[in-house]
């Protein structure tokens, strides 16, 4: 299969998928979700984009449709991360669909980038067209131009966010440590795999600054 055909392959998979499970996932309530996330501002910041952390990722302003799929994968342990797991102990799939809800509803937070020109222009570059020989797709075609997802396939927005937390995510779909279900992690794991350390850090910076 050339790599041509593979990353047709991979966008037509991806709307496919996005059509079915955007529907899967019913809408969550704001106010019942605020009244929950006091404990949760403690790492994520009162206004879910000041992160106790620099890795943190922010959650303000992230569609909806992904915010609740990732609780419900933390709470199943498909996406294995102990911190997060322990904070959704005996939490109900519609509290986890109004936590969901209420940070979607949060205004997103903008930063710039802090690379060169040169850098900029490079992750661009593949931002935008991909790198045809290693069968690395356009990040545009899934997270958009400017970064900001696709709401209604659950597509993360990925403007604005932490540039430690991507570079993590982006390393751990590539050494398949990151946990996901098998349909969306595919997508992301193929994308990565043809990318280096050195990419992945320009990538990250050139994404926070994206809006
Ligand atoms: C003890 C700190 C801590 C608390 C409290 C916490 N989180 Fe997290 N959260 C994290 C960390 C760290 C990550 C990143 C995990 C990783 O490395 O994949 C994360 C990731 C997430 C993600 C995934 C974001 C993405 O872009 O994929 C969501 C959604 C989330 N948290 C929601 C919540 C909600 C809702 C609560 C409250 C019920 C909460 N968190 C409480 C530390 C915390
Ligand atoms: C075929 C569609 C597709 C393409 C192309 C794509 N992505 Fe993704 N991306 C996704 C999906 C779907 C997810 C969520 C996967 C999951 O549930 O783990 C995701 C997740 C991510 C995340 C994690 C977001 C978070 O909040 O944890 C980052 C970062 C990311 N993508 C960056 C990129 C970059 C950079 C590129 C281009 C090199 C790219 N993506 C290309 C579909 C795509």
């Amino acid at each position: 299969m050339s790599v041509r055909t593979s990353i047709a392959k991979i966008t037509t998979i991806s709307i496919l998928l996005g059509f079915f499970s955007g529907a899967a996932i019913a809408a969550g309530d704001v106010a019942a979700g605020q009244a929950q996330a006091v404990t949760c501002a403690a790492c994520h910041g009162q206004d879910g984009a000041t992160a106790i952390d620099p890795t943190y990722p922010n959650l303000a302003g992230q569609n909806e449709v992904y915010l609740t799929r990732q609780l419900q994968m933390f709470q199943s342990g498909e996406r294995d991360v102990a911190l997060m797991s322990a904070q959704l102990i005996g939490k109900s799939a519609e509290d986890l669909a109004d936590l969901g809800a209420y940070y979607a509803s949060l205004p997103a937070k903008h930063s710039d980038a802090q690379g060169s020109d040169d850098d900029i222009k490079a992750a661009e570059a593949i931002y935008k067209g991909g790198i045809i020989a290693k069968g690395v797709a356009a990040c545009s075609s899934c997270h958009g131009p400017n970064g900001a997802g696709n709401a209604q396939a659950g597509f993360p927005a990925i403007s604005g966010q932490s540039v430690g937390y991507t570079i993590v995510q982006l390393t751990d779909y590539r050494e398949s440590r990151r946990g996901t279900n098998d349909a969306y992690g595919s997508m992301m794991r193929g994308v990565a795999s043809g990318l280096s350390d050195g990419q992945i850090a320009l990538l990250a910076d050139y994404i926070s600054g994206l809006h």
